[in-house]
């Protein structure tokens, strides 16, 4: 495997040249990767790849929750860094939301959807749960 910080730079209109199902390279996080051969491999389909192809799917990437596995996996595909152009919207640099009026930057639609709100929130209340029905339970006996 190659340190992402060796591959060359690759400029968001040569990605976009590789749209397709036989050659599907698409952007996440500032890093491009081949995913022509992965594609038929990937657990989630090859189709919600084919439809990021050429693209930045760090958004849908990252909606999706990903595990540590799956990154890790990536890195497997690497094979550039997207060059920052200027005036870019998708340029990883201008990627990050503003931050809301006020706020500390994170939207509540951020807070509401963020892997950690939820990996926090649901087994907590499934926690609480156990314990109410546990001590429902004891009154009984
Ligand atoms: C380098 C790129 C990618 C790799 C290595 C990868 C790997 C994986 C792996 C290992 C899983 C199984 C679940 C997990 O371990 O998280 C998965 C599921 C999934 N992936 Fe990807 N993925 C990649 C890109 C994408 C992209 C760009 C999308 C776009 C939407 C996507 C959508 C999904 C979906 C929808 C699932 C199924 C989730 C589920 O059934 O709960 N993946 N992927």
């Amino acid at each position: 495997m190659v340190a992402i910080e060796s591959l060359p730079e690759m400029t968001e209109a040569e990605v976009a040249a590789h749209a397709e199902k036989d050659s599907l390279w698409c952007i996440i996080d500032g890093v491009v990767y081949d995913l022509t051969k992965f594609a038929d491999e990937h657990p989630g389909g090859d189709q919600v790849l084919v439809e990021q192809a050429g693209r930045d799917a760090t958004e849908p990437f990252n909606d999706v929750g990903h595990s540590a596995d799956a990154k890790e996996m990536a890195k497997e595909y690497a094979i550039g860094r997207l060059k920052a152009t200027p005036g870019a919207a998708k340029a990883p640099a201008a990627q990050s939301k503003p931050a809301a009026a006020g706020g500390c930057g994170a939207s509540f639609k951020d807070i509401m959807t963020s892997p950690t709100w939820t990996n926090f929130l649901i087994p907590t209340a499934v926690g609480i749960l156990v314990f109410v029905l546990y001590k429902g339970v004891q009154r009984l006996l």
